[in-house]
């Protein structure tokens, strides 16, 4: 069931967990997730990336937001539609336009000032039309570069946190607190204490980026002080390629393209019931 991304962040709030945004580019991702979440009996975000797959020619906001809202109708859990990380404010607006219910404006790499002026522009357009905004303040970095998960000058301060928040309008806050986006190079170590006090000086719900490969037993830490909601990526990247592989090189080569979206379903499904056990709904 379509369900407005915030309603989803409340729930999640009171269960004190975390919902988990999943990026996804096709049908097969979408449907996998929509009913991996059924059959789990959680919710769950389809997360547009604009830089992955709008920008490349992959899809559009308009497309995507019609694929999720059938999808969506298919299921009884609830289902979040959301654009994950963009700058393009013109974008942002397509976006909500074709009923996006949150986007992310990405502006943790400027000035503070500019993110807070930037932020609370789109917020204003979002809340006129009913949707939310996540903002994120500190930088979530590359985890290839190893560098960005360690240097704490990257991370979100909880004194400046409280202020972003007010001034910005924002409906959700993207931490750093020690995980990077992409696969780690070393297992991160998240900032646990930090992540308490930004809790503590903020009362909207924070959100964890760079999910691919955080230890379990982090997450389920993170999930208690403050994060409701969990961005995944890479590896369900990594899954679908694999399948790609595997299917046309490796074991049906023969067969055309018409069996491959079941097999890919089927096997997207099988990672994604098992990963929505983390969200302890
Ligand atoms: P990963 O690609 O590292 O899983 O992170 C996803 C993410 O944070 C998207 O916003």
């Amino acid at each position: 069931m379509l369900t407005p991304v915030k309603e989803i962040l409340q729930i999640a709030d009171q269960a004190n967990t975390a919902v988990i945004g999943f990026n996804c580019i096709d049908y097969n991702q979408i449907y996998a997730m929509v009913h991996a979440a059924e059959e789990v009996k959680k919710p769950v975000i389809c997360m547009l990336y604009p830089e992955h797959t709008a920008l490349k020619n992959m899809t559009s906001p308009e497309i995507f937001a019609e694929i999720v809202k059938n999808a969506a109708k298919e299921v009884s859990v609830p289902v979040g539609l959301h654009m994950d990380h963009c700058q393009d404010i013109d974008y942002i607006n397509r976006a909500l336009k074709a009923g996006f219910s949150c986007v992310m404006y990405d502006g943790s790499m400027l000035p503070f000032e500019e993110n807070i002026a930037n932020t609370k522009k789109v917020a204003d357009t979002a809340h006129a039309l009913g949707a939310a905004v996540e903002a994120e303040l500190g930088h979530v970095g590359l985890a290839e570069t190893v560098s960005d998960q360690d240097n704490c000058d990257l991370y979100t301060q909880p004194d400046i946190a409280a202020q972003f928040v007010e001034r910005s309008s924002c409906d959700a806050l993207a931490v750093a607190i020690g995980s990077a986006h992409g696969f780690y190079k070393q297992t991160p170590h998240l900032d646990i204490k930090r992540l308490t006090e930004i809790n503590a000086a903020t009362s909207i719900p924070l959100v964890l980026h760079g999910g691919t490969g955080i230890p379990d037993d982090q997450l389920d830490q993170a999930f208690t002080h403050g994060i409701n909601k969990f961005n995944v990526g890479t590896e369900f990247f990594k899954l679908y390629l694999d399948l790609h592989r595997e299917y046309y090189l490796d074991k049906r080569s023969d067969s055309g393209i018409f069996d491959f979206s079941k097999y890919a379903q089927d096997e997207l499904m099988k990672y994604l019931t098992n990963k929505l056990q983390l969200s302890k709904f």
